[in-house]
């Protein structure tokens, strides 16, 4: 199928003048698909559904890089919207929303014993850090993950510029599923760390017990542990991993999957971590008790707390990735696609082989997905609206991409196969 993209294409022209890479965030600039063949500008989206400016339709596994948890403009969570837009948007004071949020939230959530909405995951992880740091009295912080785009955050990372050394030097990472590495930080700075923040949820989840040892290292060295349940939060389970795995650390961060797309995520955890926010260790956002989000909110977790929703979205993802794992190893590429994730956040990943990197490979992927309706990016978020009938689409579209992949291997040249741009990620992997 080709696809057109004219005012896809004229739009980006003009928006690459007065924005940078043409986008608000760096996954969804044009760098990070397929330039040529995918679309950059989306006009609507309806359940698990996505049309772009130039009219071609598209069945959506990003859902907005995970937000979406219910589906695009759903009916019951647009009323709620609508109801409180006619009473007004933002306030000089609180309103009886937000408490009724806050309420269902600390049922929702193992630890939270009090919480406060702020906007993104950034500020999220980013309140937590400050209020262990407080609590503790100590300045390092240990990390395993992505935790947004602050400086003691992103300074951890390849793209640090901008970031002070001081700030850097504060943020010291630890490997998943290794709980050696971080005791080797509790060994190196020993009394000095304040946090131990992980996303506890990556790639094909936690060995068994390596979350309880995190649990009971930084109980025994008296640092605060967060979960980074900004991805994790609303997508595996309603309480996200710590209800999952059953273990509850002393703070939260969770926001994505929150309200449908609406921008609202929360800091959560033990009161008398949380209560120093009354004497003054700053937390506070004017849009913080912004209600449009707050009652989306309240509406989604309506839907998501409804009963067997998670065990269907666990089906579906299982049922996927099953399928997936069947034609890698009937096209007997193996070795350069493989499944990744569990089943609510799961998909491929790819490695490089001969004169193929694994962004050749990747690219090769995601163009015939596109070319065949399906817009993902590897890894996919599934929504209340993805059926049986779209996993069998993908699964039709990531046979047809696999064919692509085994005949470039087979030449070990993209030339004639990969017809639109290189896909470029955010954070690259190390090329050999
Ligand atoms: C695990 C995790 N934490 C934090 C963040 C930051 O969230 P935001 O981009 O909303 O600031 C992200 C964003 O992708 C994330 O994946």
């Amino acid at each position: 199928m080709t696809l057109k993209y004219f005012k896809s294409e004229e739009l980006l022209k003009r928006a690459r003048k007065v924005t940078p890479l043409g986008a608000q965030t760096y996954s969804k600039s044009f760098r990070y698909f397929c330039e040529g063949i995918s679309p950059s500008f989306i006009e609507k989206g309806e359940g698990c559904r996505v049309w772009d400016v130039d009219g071609n339709e598209f069945i959506d596994f990003i859902c907005a890089l995970g937000p979406v948890t219910v589906g695009y403009n759903n009916k019951q969570i647009n009323e709620a919207i609508i109801n409180q837009l006619n009473k007004g948007i933002s306030f000089s004071q609180s309103t009886k929303v937000e408490v009724e949020l806050a309420e269902k939230l600390n049922q929702i959530i193992p630890c939270a014993e009090m919480v406060r909405f702020v906007k993104n995951g950034s500020d999220a992880t980013t309140s937590a850090i400050r209020l262990a740091r407080a609590y503790t009295g100590r300045d390092i912080v240990a990390l395993s993950g992505y935790h947004g785009m602050h400086d003691w955050s992103i300074g951890s990372t390849a793209n640090n510029r901008g970031v002070p050394k001081p700030i850097c030097d504060l943020t010291k990472t630890f490997n998943y599923n290794d709980i050696t590495s971080l005791k080797k930080l509790f060994d190196e700075y020993k009394d000095k760390i304040a946090a131990v923040i992980l996303e506890p949820i990556q790639g094909n989840g936690p060995e068994e017990g390596y979350l309880q040892a995190i649990r009971e290292i930084t109980s025994k060295n008296g640092a605060v542990l967060i979960f980074d349940e900004v991805v994790s939060g609303f997508r595996y389970a309603l309480g996200g991993a710590a209800e999952l795995y059953n273990v509850v650390p002393d703070m939260v961060a969770m926001g994505k999957g929150m309200g449908n797309g609406m921008p609202i995520s929360v800091v959560a955890g033990k009161r008398e971590i949380m209560e120093l926010i009354e004497e003054g260790v700053f937390v506070s956002t004017t849009f913080g008790g912004e209600t449009l989000s707050i009652v989306a909110a309240l509406e989604t977790i309506k839907i998501l707390e409804k009963p067997n929703v998670y065990e269907g979205i666990w089906k579906l993802g299982n049922k996927m990735l099953n399928g997936l794992n069947n034609i890698i190893s009937d096209k007997k590429v193996s070795d350069v696609v493989f499944t990744s994730g569990l089943a609510p956040h799961a998909g491929v990943q790819f490695e490089g082989k001969g004169s193929l990197d694994y962004l050749d490979i990747n690219s090769i992927f995601q163009q015939r997905m596109i070319q065949e309706g399906i817009m993902s990016i590897g890894i996919n978020n599934l929504n209340l609206s993805h059926s049986e009938k779209e996993i069998e689409l993908y699964l039709n579209a990531a046979e047809l991409a696999l064919d692509d992949i085994q005949r470039a291997i087979e030449k070990d040249s993209t030339a004639g196969i990969l017809k639109g741009g290189k896909v470029n990620p955010v954070f690259k992997r190390n090329i050999k």
